[in-house]
């Protein structure tokens, strides 16, 4: 039978070829995080009071030369894991050893790749996480300025997408911009629960020497080690299902706002014009706009919430340490970030670039739209409401010549009471600005401090 040798013995070619599985691809992603996770394991090592030194300060700067180098590579696509290698630790092992001799052949010291793997996706989470809010606060300000823009421009309010009551094109752009604020307080939640260091705890139950986890946890910029090292195991996998759900409450958000849009856009509406750049043509008739954007975050919304109950699926019951079903988690963490990051940033270009159709919306009041408003008159004349409604759905023919801008300056005028708090909903987007800013350039200068600048 065909055996391949690998870094850890002689394994069966399919078998090797099954338990790698999307490894050498997907790993590619996390390189970076497992550069940076190596830079602090041996600058701890070497700053530990351990019975023996491990490493010098000169052989921590040659490791982190090398590893460097591997970061650029990395980064222009040069960096290549092989099937021998199995993963991306076993690859950076290599190219370690293979330039720096015994030097490189201590790395492994006081680590598994089970604590390696789950800082590396703590790491990765944590760029990606950053990427994903500061997407939010963008989409977050576009529909902002729509509120503000088109505080006054009267819309249709509808339910069970019947036309139901007066409303504005800036109170439905508010409202998806205060859903984004919700997803904003969950996926810092699960920022905070990402922010824990895993690293140290080897293979889930810590080793025999005193190496510093907590020093390790400071230079990699995490707010704190874990407390016990089997947490340290047994959280891989929940802590992405924590960061999937909070992603999927955000494609909940966006799947929403699509829809809205290619409603509103259909010609029968007319609403809204999507920018046509953002639109895409059809190969048979060359009238077509097609809002195919919209469409994609709609059914990627779809495949996020799968990935997020995939991965729950996974590591539901599953027994305490490692188990290899762990992997399985990774393409579903990495696919759900990259896509909530880009579906983000495509419906903010999308909101940023829509043309408002006033003329178009104003048409689209029909009479009937004004009848509860007519009713709460006659309560103000002091008609009971239930009478009010009555003689009002006897005669709706009367609600003729209402005008939509009328009806919506009595309500989201200034001090109407259904207004937009803008002022609180701006102030509360800044603040997630602030906080994105802040642990952006945290994380800017933790990589730069252990492994310097690069390029
Ligand atoms: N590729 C593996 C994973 O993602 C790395 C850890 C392997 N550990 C092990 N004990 N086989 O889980």
């Amino acid at each position: 039978m065909a055996a391949q040798k690998t870094i850890v013995g002689r394994i069966d070619r399919e078998a090797l070829a099954f338990t790698v599985g999307k490894d050498p691809v997907l790993d590619l992603e996390l390189a970076e995080a497992d550069c940076l996770g190596t830079a602090a394991h041996v600058t701890m090592l070497s700053r530990a009071r351990l019975p023996r030194r491990l490493f010098s300060t000169a052989d921590v700067r040659r490791v982190i030369e090398v590893l460097r180098e591997i970061i650029r590579q990395s980064r222009e696509g040069r960096f290549r894991i092989t099937s021998g290698d199995q993963d991306v630790h076993l690859a950076v092992e290599r190219r370690l050893t293979e330039r720096l001799g015994p030097l490189g052949k201590k790395v492994h010291t006081a680590r598994s790749r089970n604590d390696q793997v789950a800082v590396d996706l703590r790491l990765y989470g944590k760029a990606r996480l950053i990427e994903v809010m500061d997407g939010c606060t963008a989409l977050f300000d576009a529909l902002a300025a729509a509120a503000r823009r088109h505080r006054l421009t009267p819309m249709v309010g509808r339910t069970h997408l019947q036309p139901a009551m007066p409303s504005t094109v800036g109170l439905w752009a508010a409202g998806h911009a205060e859903s984004l604020l919700d997803d904003l307080e969950l996926l810092g939640s699960a920022y905070a629960v990402n922010d824990r260091c895993p690293l140290g705890a080897a293979a889930g139950y810590g080793v025999a020497l005193k190496i510093d986890r907590a020093l390790t946890a400071r230079l990699l910029g995490f707010a704190r080690p874990h407390y016990s090292v089997t947490y340290a195991g047994n959280a891989r996998g929940k802590c992405e299902a924590a960061v999937l759900q909070a992603l999927s409450q955000v494609m909940l958000t966006l799947s929403r706002l699509a829809e809205d849009l290619v409603l509103f856009s259909m010609p029968e509406f007319n609403y809204f014009r999507l920018p046509a750049d953002l639109c895409t043509g059809s190969s048979i008739m060359p009238q077509k706009n097609n809002p195919d954007i919209l469409e994609l975050v709609r059914a990627r919304a779809a495949k996020v919430l799968g990935h997020a109950a995939a991965v729950g699926g996974i590591v539901k019951a599953l027994p305490s340490g490692y188990n290899r079903d762990l992997q399985e988690t990774k393409e579903c963490f990495i696919e759900g970030l990259a896509s909530a990051c880009a579906s983000l940033r495509m419906m903010a270009r999308v909101v940023k670039g829509l043309r408002v159709n006033g003329e178009a919306l104003r048409r689209g009041f029909a009479p009937a739209v004004f009848a509860a408003d007519r009713a709460l008159e006659m309560v103000a004349e002091g008609v009971p409401f239930r009478d009010a409604y009555d003689r009002v759905k006897a005669h709706l023919d009367a609600l003729q010549g209402v005008r939509p801008d009328v009806a919506v300056a009595a309500r989201f005028g200034r001090g109407g009471a259904a207004s937009v708090d803008s002022a609180g909903l701006e102030e509360a987007g800044r603040a997630w600005r602030r906080f994105v800013r802040r642990e952006r350039a945290r994380f800017r200068r933790v990589a730069c401090r252990l492994v310097g600048p690069i390029r």
